[in-house]
């Protein structure tokens, strides 16, 4: 047993019976669940069952209908987050990348993750006119610390590239490196295996474990590529039609009846 099975499991979010209707429509169900400090929890289920949506309420890009959000920083304090703005929520602690690349296609990639950094600097407008030299070392410690970031996601030969010059698995990869810019406690990921070809899906597997066993950062991960979820998890929360259908570790949920007829089909229970 290692250090973090024996640790008590401190949530670093809690989603408590939190609902988000779009008009008529209810994308999101009276749903629950935590993530726990260390984890990785995927989020898995059929198109429009409201995986994304559930990423935007917790990020801030949606105000929640109903219901609580609260983000607790392995620093000390909770703080409920419904309908901050999403720069303070990014702010706090949690950082996302998004289903669809949102990249800036024209600055190059070390510039993208550069701005993720900027979140965590003092000086902005009034320092990038005035250069003090607070700001120069400010400066020089954003490159630092980015061009660091590159490495460990295996981006370092491509700081000078256009970010959209990159092929589509790298893009996926400068997403979470801009996303770690931020130093996040907790990291949404929305479908970051979309568009991979296996081998690139291998390499994202051991990216996501690193980030949580070496930079101690919990992760939140939307999936549809059954076998990275399966390999990596450490439990998964199943949704269908806005609901929470079962939650469980990937032998329980790969072998549930109700998930298999909703999700998984018969094939991937065999
Ligand atoms: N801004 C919006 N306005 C109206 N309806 C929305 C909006 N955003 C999402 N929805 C609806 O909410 C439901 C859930 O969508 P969501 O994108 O969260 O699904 P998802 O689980 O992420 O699916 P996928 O696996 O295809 O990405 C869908 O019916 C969708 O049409
Ligand atoms: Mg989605």
């Amino acid at each position: 047993m290692n250090d973090r099975e024996r640790a008590p499991s401190l949530p670093v979010i809690q989603v408590k019976d939190l609902s988000m209707d779009f008009g008529g429509i209810r994308a999101i169900n009276s749903l629950g669940l935590e993530v726990s400090r260390g984890e990785i929890l995927a989020l898995i289920g059929p198109n429009g069952a409201g995986k994304t949506t559930l990423f935007n309420c917790l990020t801030g890009i949606y105000r929640p209908s109903q219901g609580d959000i609260v983000l607790s920083s392995p620093a000390g304090g909770s703080h409920r987050i419904n309908g901050l703005k999403p720069n303070r929520i990014t702010t706090m602690g949690m950082a996302r990348t998004f289903q669809n690349i949102r990249l800036f296609p024209n600055m190059t990639v070390l510039e993208n993750v550069m701005i993720g950094r900027h979140c965590r600097t003092r000086s902005r407008i009034a320092g990038a006119i005035f250069r003090g030299k607070k700001t120069v070392r400010e400066e020089r410690e954003v490159v630092q610390v980015s061009y660091g970031i590159l490495q460990k996601v295996g981006l370092a030969h491509a700081v000078n590239d256009l970010a959209k010059n990159l092929p589509y698995g790298a893009q996926r990869r400068l997403e979470i490196a801009r996303a770690l810019a931020t130093e996040p406690f907790l990291l949404l990921l929305d479908e970051p295996a979309a568009g991979m070809n296996p081998q690139e899906t291998g390499e994202l597997d051991s990216l996501i474990t690193r980030i949580r066993d070496e930079e101690h950062i919990s992760i939140l991960l939307i999936e549809h590529d059954m076998k990275l979820v399966m390999s990596i998890s450490d439990r998964i929360v199943v949704m269908d039609y806005g609901r929470k259908i079962a939650e469980g570790v990937p032998d329980a949920i790969r072998s549930n009846e109700e998930v298999i007829r909703a999700y998984l089909g018969e094939e991937f229970s065999a």
